[in-house]
């Protein structure tokens, strides 16, 4: 039995959602905008742009398109000021494992993220070669929840919606699961992640044997 193993990445396959933060308190800050971690759930999965509206909103401040150029430049800038060093260590605890087997088992192996910087991440910890497909920010006009992402991934290596299998640190990407008629797996908070099948705080809590169930379910 083959189903589409669907990972996002940001916060899933790496600790980036961090890096994320740091740089929107970054701008935050600039504009005296109170943004909290709660608020920066509201923002994972979420694209550059939307975030940036998301944080604007916060504030209540209104600015030019080219303001919001010039932020969402920097914002990326600084972002990836963090990814320069970035190597094999910041690949989250418990997913190389999950990777290896997935693909000892012959299964179907795709990337679903609203990153526009997805491809250099993964080559920088080497994990690209393990991806049949990859989907990012790139190849999508509608952000999670929208299932776009996803159901793009899903049929790019030829798997029915249904027998796709999704990892998620964030609402959005969870909802768009969800909506996709995919099995949503949460990775994190359980009382953030409610709304998904299964959740776990990480990685290391996925053993062989609720993978194997999943490729028989
Ligand atoms: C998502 C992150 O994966 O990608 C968001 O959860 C981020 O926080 C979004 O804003 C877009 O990423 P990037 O790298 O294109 O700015
Ligand atoms: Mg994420």
């Amino acid at each position: 039995n083959k189903k589409a193993f669907i990972f996002d990445l940001d916060g899933v396959i790496v600790d980036t959602a961090k890096y994320h933060y740091l740089a929107w308190q970054k701008i935050a800050n600039e504009l005296n905008i109170d943004f909290t971690l709660e608020h920066n759930e509201l923002l994972k999965g979420v694209s550059r742009v939307r975030s940036l509206d998301i944080i604007l909103e916060l504030g209540k401040v209104e600015a030019s398109q080219e303001d919001k150029d010039k932020w969402l430049f920097q914002k990326n800038e600084d972002y990836l000021s963090y990814l320069v060093d970035m190597n094999e260590s910041e690949i989250l605890q418990g997913v190389f494992p999950v990777l290896k087997f997935l693909k000892e088992k012959g299964q179907p192996i795709a990337l679903g993220s609203a990153s526009k910087n997805a491809r250099p991440i993964l080559e920088k910890t080497g994990i690209l070669s393990y991806f049949d497909a990859i989907v990012d920010g790139n190849d999508v006009t509608n952000a999670k929840p929208d299932p776009e992402v996803f159901l793009i991934a899903a049929k790019l290596l030829n798997i029915n919606p249904e027998d796709a299998i999704v990892f998620e640190d964030s609402v959005a990407g969870v909802q768009a699961a969800n909506i996709g008629k995919m099995t949503s797996i949460g990775i994190g908070s359980a009382t953030v992640l409610h709304e998904a099948k299964y959740i776990f705080n990480n990685f290391t809590e996925i053993d062989t044997n609720f993978i194997e169930d999943l490729i028989k379910e």
